[in-house]
C-alpha cells in the first residue's frame, strides 16, 4: 500500500464534510476520496442491517479508489456497521463515536453530558456505552433530533424553522442541566450558531470531528501510512445522486474548492 494513497472518508450526505475540513486542516497532505449517499439520505431512521449493507458497499467502491484508510464520517453508521466491516477489510477503519466521546468524558465538570443525534445514534445506545466504559459516574441524556439532517441537506442552517426545532430539541436536554452537549451526528456542527443560541454560553458543544481528524493522524503513523508532508489538493467527491447540489454545497464548507463532483451507481457495489 503506497502512503500517497487517499483517504475514504464517507456518510449520507454533506455531513462528512464537517470531518473532512477537519482532516484538510489538521493533516493538509493527505488526499481525500469523499463519498456522500445522498439518494439514500437519511440513514437515522433506518435499520443497523441496512446500514451495514450500504457500509460494505460504499467501503467496496472506496476501495476501487485503492484508499489506504477509511473514516467513517457519520454517526449512525459508525454505531451500527463499525464493528462488522473492521473486520472484513484489510485497511484501518475509524468511526466518529467514539473520539466524540472521549472529548465530551474529558470536557464535562459536573458529570452530566447532553448528546443529540439521529434516532439510529441515540437508539444504539453507544454514546452511553462509551462514556460509561470511560467514568461510570457520568449521566448521559440522549435526544433524537430526525428533522435536523433534512434542514441542514435543504441548506436552512440559519433558518427560524431550524430555530424553533433546535429549541424543542434541546429544551428538553437543558432540564437536566448538562454543561456539555455532543453533536453527535456530523450534519449538526453546521447548525453550531443555531444550537449555541439555544444552549446559551454556559453548555460546551462537543464536535466529535476534530478528535477523529486526530484519532486518523495517530492511525496513519502507527501503521506507517502517513503521506509525504506535501499539501495535496486533488481531492475528489462522489455522490449517489444529486451531484450539483452537493458541490455547491461542499463549496460553501471545504477550505478547498470542490471542482466537480460525479454520480456514482452504489448499488452496483453490492456483490
Ligand atoms: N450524518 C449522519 C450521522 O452522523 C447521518 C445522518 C442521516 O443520514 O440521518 O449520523
Amino acid at each position: 500500500m503506497s502512503n500517497l494513497a487517499p483517504i475514504g472518508v464517507f456518510d449520507s450526505g454533506v455531513g462528512g464534510l464537517t470531518v473532512v475540513k477537519e482532516i484538510m486542516n489538521q493533516i493538509p497532505d493527505e488526499t481525500i476520496i469523499y463519498f456522500g449517499d445522498t439518494a439514500r439520505l437519511p440513514y437515522g431512521s433506518k435499520s443497523k442491517e441496512t446500514i451495514i449493507t450500504y457500509t460494505r458497499q460504499i467501503i467496496r467502491f472506496l476501495m476501487t479508489k485503492n484508499v489506504k484508510a477509511v473514516v467513517i464520517a457519520c454517526n449512525t453508521a459508525s454505531a451500527f456497521a463499525l464493528d462488522t466491516v473492521k473486520k472484513e477489510f484489510d485497511v484501518p477503519i475509524i468511526g466518529v463515536v467514539k473520539p466524540g466521546a472521549k472529548v465530551a468524558a474529558e470536557t464535562t465538570k459536573n458529570g452530566r453530558i447532553g448528546v443529540i443525534g439521529t434516532e439510529g445514534t441515540i437508539q444504539s445506545g453507544i454514546y452511553n456505552d462509551f462514556l460509561n466504559k470511560t467514568n461510570p459516574q457520568l449521566k448521559v441524556y440522549g435526544k433524537a433530533c430526525p428533522l435536523f439532517v433534512p434542514l441542514v441537506e435543504e441548506g436552512l442552517v440559519d433558518d427560524s424553522v431550524t430555530m424553533e426545532m433546535a429549541r424543542r430539541y434541546i429544551g428538553e436536554l437543558l432540564i437536566n442541566d448538562i454543561d456539555t452537549l455532543v453533536l453527535g451526528c456530523t450534519h449538526y456542527p453546521l447548525l453550531r450558531n443555531t444550537i449555541r443560541k439555544v444552549v446559551g454560553d454556559k453548555v460546551e458543544l462537543v464536535n466529535p470531528a476534530y478528535e477523529t481528524a486526530q484519532a486518523l493522524n495517530v492511525i496513519l503513523k502507527e501503521k506507517d501510512l502517513k503521506s509525504n508532508g506535501i499539501p495535496k489538493t486533488d481531492h475528489k467527491f462522489f455522490v449517489s445522486d444529486g451531484a450539483d447540489k452537493f458541490k455547491k454545497f461542499a463549496n460553501t464548507i471545504l477550505p478547498c474548492e470542490v471542482v466537480e463532483t460525479k454520480d456514482v451507481n452504489i448499488e452496483n457495489y453490492s456483490f
